[in-house]
């Protein structure tokens, strides 16, 4: 939910962690701030309510140069996005300073205890308790013996604040008397170490390291690292001392660049043609006409048992389920059940030990995914991801899963990763079918399908223009309702997230046949319908719920296979796709949808890429 950065070394840190904080700015992005050594001794913090470039700004005009410094990007949890409740906060008189992404549910007490003590609170935030609860505990080091020149004295200041915490934290500390070092701290949200030549680097992902290291060490729950230029020890709050594991990140940098693109969506979206090929690569077993993966960590035999499979998921991802529930049932003919999973982890559903999970996610950090998986593994079910973030939480703490390889995501609004999503989920539904009762014939004709999808959504992506059209037409709108069936209900449901999220304007998707029950009321001829309408086997009754609509006057937006004249002249506008086979039908009808939303978003003033009040992985529950 909030982005952290840091560094160590022989660099000028301000331009590494400003740059980084560009990098992570899609984390949140309510404030921005950056604590730097200063030569004299002291700690120089700048931070300003919104962007990045705010803070930029402030430090072209009061300068923190320096070789040692942490940085942080703001989503709000605790008190109003304001420059005072911005990180870094400080602790003590100054002695520490600190950025923290994550949520502390005991915050209130602790600061209660802290006043008591004579702590003064200067903002609204859970991050200044931790920052004066350090203090506090090197205070109390230093009066049982600790020296001010001991690194031990500040890890023991921190194991003792921690172990007060309850909640999340990625915490980045600096101190003011051991100005070379930083310690790093963290229990619930991602932050991953860099190893450089004579410098490290601290970050809530591996973005920002991307051009300065591709060694890494990915922190889990529980551990601290202490960062000084030249070395990097590692401990774990129960076992001790840990031998760092470094892994070598296989990012580059371009793969965050905008390129041509003027916002990040857009490129994403441009990308799905790859990004979908990527995610089938190497993933085809053509001799048996079914799917092949390396990472599912299940036997045959243990996969043949499985009589019920659980996605869960939020958001985007969520609707990606959908998809695959209809995929899998069909293909494969296990039931399957589409759990948020904000609900999974505290409604307690009776799943036996033939049940399989799979937890949904592009970002592999969202709490509500990360805490349901975990609750499922912890009765013991085999717990596996479909995840696009490489070394995330949720694809570590996995027993196993698929990559989607559809590269960083940096848009807020979820694109490339949900038709890679879909594409996954049906070739489980292929693997899963053929080592049941789907035939060989079937199995060759449905690789045959997903061989075609790059091409087929190469050329879903023409109609660009005539959805600009569309978008000039109805971007004044406040309210939209998006209609399909079966395999395009949740395309329907993705569509209006799309729009509410960046646009603002208020949109519900729907079963077609579902809008007579009470959402056809708020039709008029204000209110845009938006059918995913292509050739299926439900397209009748889809026509028959177009003609209700527009027997109550409510402009309809069509997005229908090309020469459909019936759709034609029910609709006001037609966004023509190609045609596909229902199953495969939610990888093209999405595509119009996600360029609607972002050309209306764009028509409004809308920033794309960071939509207000939301961040790209939402690591708080
Ligand atoms: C989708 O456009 C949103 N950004 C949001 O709903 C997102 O899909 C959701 O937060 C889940 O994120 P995840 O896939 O990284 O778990």
């Amino acid at each position: 939910m909030c982005g952290i950065v840091g560094y160590v070394g022989h660099r000028e840190v301000t331009d590494f962690l400003v740059e980084g904080l560009h990098r992570l700015e899609y984390r949140g992005y309510d404030s921005a701030g950056v604590a730097v050594m200063q030569p004299d001794g002291l700690i120089a913090v700048r931070k300003k309510a919104g962007r990045v470039e705010a803070l930029a700004g402030a430090l072209e005009s009061q300068p923190a140069g320096g070789s040692v410094g942490i940085g942080h990007t703001r989503w709000a949890t605790h008190g109003p996005a304001n420059d005072i409740n911005a990180h870094p906060h400080v602790g003590g008189q100054g002695e520490v300073v600190l950025v923290h992404n994550g949520v502390i549910e005991n915050y209130s007490q602790l600061r209660a205890q802290l006043q008591g003590l004579g702590y003064v609170f200067k903002s609204a935030t859970d991050t200044e308790v931790v920052a004066h609860l350090v203090a506090h505990h090197l205070e109390e080091q230093v009066k049982l013996g600790g020296t001010i020149d001991d690194n031990k004295t500040y890890l023991r200041a921190v194991e003792a604040s921690l172990r007060k915490l309850k909640g999340t934290y990625g915490l980045a500390i600096l101190f003011r008397e051991r100005p070379d070092m930083i310690i790093a701290a963290r229990n619930g949200s991602p932050l991953v170490v860099g190893v450089g030549d004579n410098e490290h680097y601290i970050a809530s992902d591996p973005s920002p390291l991307v051009g300065y290291t591709d060694q890494v060490v990915f922190l889990a729950d529980h551990e601290i690292a202490v960062l000084t230029a030249d070395r990097l020890d590692l401990r774990h709050r129960d076992t001790g001392r840990l031998s760092p594991s470094v892994q070598t990140l296989n990012q580059v940098s371009t793969e965050i660049e905008k390129g041509d693109f003027e916002h990040y969506m857009l490129k994403e979206i441009f990308e799905q043609p790859q990004t979908i090929e990527n995610a089938m690569r190497g993933r085809f077993d053509e001799d048996e006409a079914t799917a092949k993966f390396g990472g599912l960590n299940l036997t045959p035999q243990q996969l043949r048992r499985i009589d019920r499979i659980v996605l869960t998921a939020c958001g985007t991802s969520w609707h990606a389920a959908l998809v695959g529930e209809y995929l899998i049932e069909e293909f494969a003919r296990v039931p399957v059940e589409v759990e948020y999973a904000s609900e999974l982890r505290y409604r307690n559903p009776p799943l036996s030990d033939r049940t399989a999970v799979f937890a949904i996610t592009q970002s592999g950090e969202t709490a509500d995914t990360l805490a349901a998986m975990r609750e499922c593994k912890r009765k013991g079910l085999p717990s596996l991801a479909i995840c696009n973030t490489v070394g995330s939480t949720i694809a570590r703490e996995a027993d196993g899963g698929v990559y989607l390889h559809a590269g960083p995501e940096i848009g807020v609004a979820s694109t490339k990763a949900f038709t890679s999503q879909v594409t996954v989920l049906a070739l489980l539904a292929l693997y899963f079918g053929r080592m049941r009762h789907l035939s060989f014939q079937a199995g060759k004709r449905l690789i045959g399908h997903l061989k075609a999808m790059p091409e087929v959504v190469s050329r879903t992506l023409e109609c660009h223009e005539s959805v600009k059209e569309v978008a000039q037409r109805y971007h004044e709108a406040t309210n939209f309702l998006y209609l399909g069936r079966l395999y395009n209900f949740p395309v329907a449901l993705e569509g209006a997230l799309k729009l509410k999220e960046i646009s603002y304007i208020h949109a519900e998707g729907y079963p077609a046949a579902e809008m007579k029950h009470g959402p056809i009321a708020l039709i008029d001829e204000h209110t845009p319908s938006v059918f995913v309408v292509p050739r299926s086997g439900v397209y009748d009754k889809v026509i028959s719920n177009m003609e209700e609509i527009r027997a109550r006057k409510g402009p309809i937006i069509a997005i229908a296979c090309e020469e459909d004249d019936n759709v034609a002249a029910l609709a006001d506008h037609v966004i023509t796709v190609p045609s596909v086979d229902d199953y495969l039908q939610p990888i093209v009808t999405s595509i119009p949808l996600q360029l609607l939303a972002y050309e209306i978003a764009l028509l409004r003033g809308c920033n794309v890429d960071r939509p207000r009040n939301l961040a790209k992985s939402v690591t708080v529950e």
